[in-house]
This record gives structure tokens, sequence and C-alpha cells, in this order.
């Protein structure tokens, strides 16, 4: 993994840099001393060197024990519950597995929203299918996962029976909190601890993003091998993650509020999403904090790619970029040429692609987006374990830098509130 920050050169200066990396220094430090805001919840910058063989075995034998029985695994969750799960799932899989007719179990994902439409769909597409259900909840009070659960609980144990129903639940939940806790002990379902120190958005390297992940038949030790070793990297001071997190307020405050996650392969744009909830939540608070937004490229320059040029300037962008692709298409020659394509015959599709992102590069900051940029070899478990712990590691570092406690989010309680006294929730 290569973090490149000489293309934020026109934006910020040298003494800046240099002022902003000792307070990314500083508070990386405050990281690993623990002794920072929010240190109650910081479980997940040891997480990756500290999990143990035993748990990624028990992981797997979950999954042999069930793989075999079914065709589809719901996971119920949302937030930190779910989208980490489905990033790394998405990063690994072919884009077209859902349609492949294989062996594989197929991973769908429920309770992340509240559209009936969406719980009647999945309900149809598996009622005539094999099926077993992972619910995952830290608090075990989120509405949404916990409307789903009750709803697909009741089909499972319609379809099965209550013995065989319990045998294809999995709940991931806090280890002793919670209605969700209380409901697993009484059901003595298949039970997953996600630990007290680690809060939702972190949660991706506990059985919360490792269990749907090898469902999904990938290989969670490497995840965790790609997180250790950032661990390690990203201890040592003047590390890239302590200089990403170090631009990027640099840029928030010279006016670039906006933070733009740009990716030219399709399979990680839901990895950018995971990363949104990372950073928005961990840092917008207190009337401050980079707004995190994405964009797919090349496909998103045919939308947003006018404004990023042209409009408000308070952007920056950082790009994932993949070095190697996974398949080789070489564009023929055409003898015909009726599309004026033959300059272009000879080269891998992915030549064009890095061509497009060198092309907008330039454009980009000569149109005064500053832009950094980070790459990986390629997309495998190893490196997105290495990215994840990347950013989660910046995010706290950034979050200090900026003053606030990245590891809250008071937030996320309002909407609830007034969603509960419209639905009359007692007690309220
Ligand atoms: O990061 C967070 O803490 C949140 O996004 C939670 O993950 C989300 O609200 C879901 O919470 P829970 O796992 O308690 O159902």
């Amino acid at each position: 993994m290569k973090l490149e920050i000489k293309y934020t050169e026109k934006f910020i200066n040298k003494s800046e840099l240099e002022q902003y990396k000792e307070k990314a220094a500083e508070a990386n430090k405050s990281l690993e001393l623990k002794s920072g805001k929010g240190n109650n919840f910081l479980g997940w910058v040891n997480l990756p060197s500290e999990t143990s063989d035993n748990l990624l075995n028990n992981i797997y034998s979950t999954v042999e024990n069930l793989n075999n029985d079914i065709d589809f695994m719901i996971i119920i969750g949302i937030g930190g519950s779910y989208l980490g799960a489905k990033a790394v799932i998405e990063a690994l899989s072919d884009n077209f597995s859902a349609y492949k007719n294989d062996k594989k179990t197929k991973i769908l994902f429920a309770g992340n929203n509240l559209s009936e439409d969406y719980l009647y769909e999945i309900r149809n597409l598996i009622k005539n299918k094999s099926y077993a259900v992972t619910v995952i909840s830290k608090s075990g009070t989120t509405t949404e996962p916990a409307v789903a659960f009750r709803i697909l609980k009741a089909d499972l144990e319609k379809k099965y029976g209550k013995k065989e129903a319990k045998r294809r639940i999995i709940a991931i939940t806090d280890k002793e909190k919670g209605a969700l806790k209380k409901l697993a002990d009484n059901e003595n379902y298949k039970t997953y601890v996600i630990p007290d120190n680690v809060g939702g958005r972190f949660s991706v390297l506990t059985p919360v993003g490792l269990l749907p992940v090898a469902f999904a038949g990938f290989d969670i030790k490497k995840i965790i091998k790609g997180a250790a070793d950032a661990e390690n990297i990203t201890k040592i001071k003047g590390n890239d993650a302590e200089i990403y997190a170090a631009v990027r307020n640099i840029l928030y405050n010279k006016g670039y509020t906006n933070e733009i996650l740009v990716n030219y392969n399709p399979k990680l744009n839901f990895f950018a999403e995971w990363w949104k909830q990372l950073y928005g939540e961990s840092e917008g608070k207190d009337g401050k904090g980079i707004f995190p937004a994405s964009a797919g490229f090349t496909t998103d320059l045919h939308s947003l790619g006018q404004y990023i040029q042209d409009g408000k300037r308070n952007l920056f962008e950082t790009i994932i970029s993949v070095e190697k692709s996974k398949h080789k298409i070489i564009l023929e020659k055409d003898e015909q040429n009726l599309d004026n394509l033959n300059y272009l015959a000879g080269k891998q599709i992915e030549e064009i692609n890095k061509s497009a992102e060198q092309g907008t590069l330039k454009a980009h900051i000569d149109g005064g987006v500053p832009n950094i940029r980070i790459s990986i070899p390629e997309i495998n478990e190893y490196n997105i374990g290495k990215l994840i712990y990347f950013f989660e590691r910046a995010c706290g570092i950034s979050g200090y830098i900026l003053g606030v406690n990245p590891f809250d989010q008071p937030g996320v309680e309002e909407y609830k509130r007034n969603m509960f006294r419209i639905l009359g929730k007692p007690g309220l």
C-alpha cells in the first residue's frame, strides 16, 4: 500500500505539513497509549494482533456446519453491524456472483432499512430456498434489525420447526446487555460477542464482519494478517495513517470541507460506503467535520464529474487506485475501424482505465481540487485487511486532530427519539 500526497503540494505548504505531522504523531500516540477522548472504545487498536486463531477456527467451523445446507445466508444488521461485511464481500466477489448458478452460499442483507417492499421481496426470494440467518446488533435494541429478525425468525420457525430454526440462527451481540442477548440466551443460539470496547463502525474485524465474510467463502485469516501488518506499521511515528490524517485536516482548515473517496473499480463502491460511515460518524460532531462523499470513476465522471471539475471549490479527493486487475482483456484491432478505436488496439482495458485516472487527476488538480492517492497492488483479502485498518487508524488520528471524540455518535439518537415518540414506544 502506498500513500502519495504530492498532488496536494499546490494547496498546502511545507511548514503547515510539518506542524500537522507533529499533531498527528501526538494524536497517534494517544491512541496507542489509550489516553485520549473515548478511550474506552479503543479495543479496535490492537484487535488484529490480538485476534486468536481459536476465534477464526471457530468461525470456520460454524460456516462448515451450515454452508452445505443453505443457498442463502441472510445477514441482519445496520450501520457498523452491516457496512463492513458488505464492503469486504463486494470488494472480493465477482461483480456478478449473485447471478451465478454455483454452489456458493449467497449472502443477502436485511434489517438495514425499514422498507416493506425490501422485506417482502427478500422473503419472496428465499421462501422456497434453504437459508439461515445471522442477526448482528451490538446494542441488541436497534429497531431496523430487530423488526427484520422478528419476521425472518418466525418464517424460519414456520418452515423448519423450532429446533432446526435454532440451528440456522446465529447471533452476534454484546456479551451481556440488550434484548438480542436475552433472546439468544433464551433460545440457545450460537452466539458471538462484539467486544465492549469496539464501537459499531470499528467492528468489521470482529465476528461482525468476519463471520459473513467467511460465509461468503473468503479467507478471514488473510484479512486479519493484512490488518495486523497495518497495525504494526501505523504504530511508527510518521507513518502514512498519520500523514493522511494530517493532510486532510490541513485541507479542512483551508475550506476543503468535503472529501470524496474515489475508486476506479466498482468492486470498491461499497468499501466507500463503509468508509463514509467510519469518517462521517466519527468526525461529524460539535459543528465540525469533513463531509465524506464517494464516487466511482469513470462511471461518475459522467455524472459528478462536471461539479468536481468546475463547481464550488470546497472539495478534495482521496483516490484508491488498484494497480493490477484480476482479469485481462485486450482490445483487438478491427479491420473496418468504424468505431475509430484502433488507436487503442492491443491495450489492456486496465491501461485505458489508468489513463483515465491520470487524466482525471491532472484535470481535477488544475481545476482546484487537491488529491490524495492511495494505491494497493491488487484487491485481495490481505490488502483489504490492510486498507481497513489503515483507514480506522487514520480516522482515530484525524478525529483527535479535529478535537472531537471520534468514538461516540450522540447525533444518531435524535431521529430515533422522534420516531419512537411518533410510534408511541412505551416508556418515553
Ligand atoms: O457505529 C455505530 O455505532 C452505529 O452505526 C451502529 O453500528 C448502528 O447504529 C447499529 O447499532 P447496533 O449494532 O447496536 O444495532
